[in-house]
């Protein structure tokens, strides 16, 4: 067994950066399929692994919209957030920060209250069944106009008491963030959270942007931080948070080489980095199997990865008492197992 895994298992973690559409495993949905009479292309699950051999973001993209396709009920979305927390105790997370993509199921005619329901049911029975705290992030999908997520944040207006954080994600290269300025403002306004994908295949420049004009308040990804020193040391200097996802970074070819991977750059020059699994059924896997890759392809150490546990729940939504409290359990397993 790998020398950390018992730490890595041990420590108690937040996972700030998964997409509940992209922890739908492929038996799930053939099971969706059955059940809602959606053909699928595949003739198998085997079939449908195969096909997850990514050469960028966008190749993914066209294969999670497909996928989510047997997502119709408000059932199918409390099976589908259910099976991800059953799945995230067994790595001992937490406290979850996830997104859904309310307009990707929106223009398959389903609508808002059915996926909110559902994935809030699920959220409030795994708080019960697995002690896991959540905040639940609302994206608004980047290749869309502006216009529609200024729609989809009317829509969500009435629900806003359900809905956390505001976030941006699908394709980024062609859609920089200042697109969505006047959506952010209004956000801020309502007094949502707010984080945006930046910096995962786009530029530094990208990220300058969802700092500067939307305000954001957690950057997910970031890796384009690395190529410029002044966005380093404002990172640094800020105190900002970046939700880092070593496996997928590796699967949509981002860094193919987990060893070119900049998270531990990042954190060893001060940025409050933290680990996370994106979509895990696509990129093979859940949030153990990243701190584990890491791990060993950036030769981190034990301590290194109980500053990431740390980070995760810093850079969390939680109260600061209830950040308190994860961190204190990160000092027990830290004294007990590291002395
Ligand atoms: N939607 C789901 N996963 C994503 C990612 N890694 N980047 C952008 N949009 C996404
Ligand atoms: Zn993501």
């Amino acid at each position: 067994m790998h020398a950390l895994q018992t730490l890595i298992s041990a420590l108690p973690k937040a996972e700030l950066h998964l997409h509940l559409e992209g922890s739908l495993e492929p038996e799930m949905m053939f099971e969706l399929a059955k059940r809602n009479g959606v053909e699928l292309k595949y003739a198998s699950v085997e079939d449908i692994r195969a096909a997850y051999d990514f050469s960028n973001l966008q190749d993914f993209l066209d294969l999670y919209y497909q996928g989510m396709g047997v997502l119709l009920k408000e059932q199918d979305y409390y099976d589908l957030t259910a099976a991800y927390l059953a799945r995230a105790a067994a790595d001992n997370v937490r406290h979850v920060e996830v997104f859904f993509d309310p307009q990707a199921h929106m223009e398959r005619g389903v609508a808002f209250d059915t996926v909110l329901k559902g994935i809030r049911r699920a959220l409030e029975d795994g708080f019960i069944r697995h002690n896991i705290s959540f905040r639940l992030i609302m994206c608004v999908l980047r290749h869309l106009s502006e216009e529609d997520a200024l729609a989809l944040m009317d829509v969500a207006t009435p629900y806003l008491d359900q809905i956390d954080g505001l976030g941006l994600d699908s394709s980024e290269l062609g859609h920089p963030p200042s697109k969505f300025k006047r959506v952010y403002d209004k956000a801020s306004l309502l007094g949502l959270k707010l984080v945006a994908h930046a910096g995962e295949e786009g530029p530094p420049d990208y990220v300058w942007e969802a700092l500067n004009d939307l305000r954001i308040d957690r950057i997910d990804h970031g890796n384009a931080a690395a190529k410029d020193e002044k966005l380093l040391e404002h990172l640094i200097e800020s105190g900002m948070t970046l939700t880092m996802c070593p496996l997928s970074n590796q699967r949509l070819c981002v860094t193919p080489d987990l060893k070119d991977n900049p998270l531990a750059k990042l954190l060893r020059a001060g940025v409050r980095v933290t680990v996370n699994s994106d979509d895990p059924s696509y990129f093979g896997g859940y949030v153990n199997d990243n701190y584990l890759a890491i791990a060993d392809a950036l030769d981190m150490t034990a301590p290194e990865m109980v500053q990431l546990a740390r980070n995760s729940f810093i850079g969390s939504f939680l109260p600061d008492a209830e950040k308190e409290k994860y961190l204190d359990e990160i000092d027990a397993v830290d004294s007990e197992l590291l002395g």
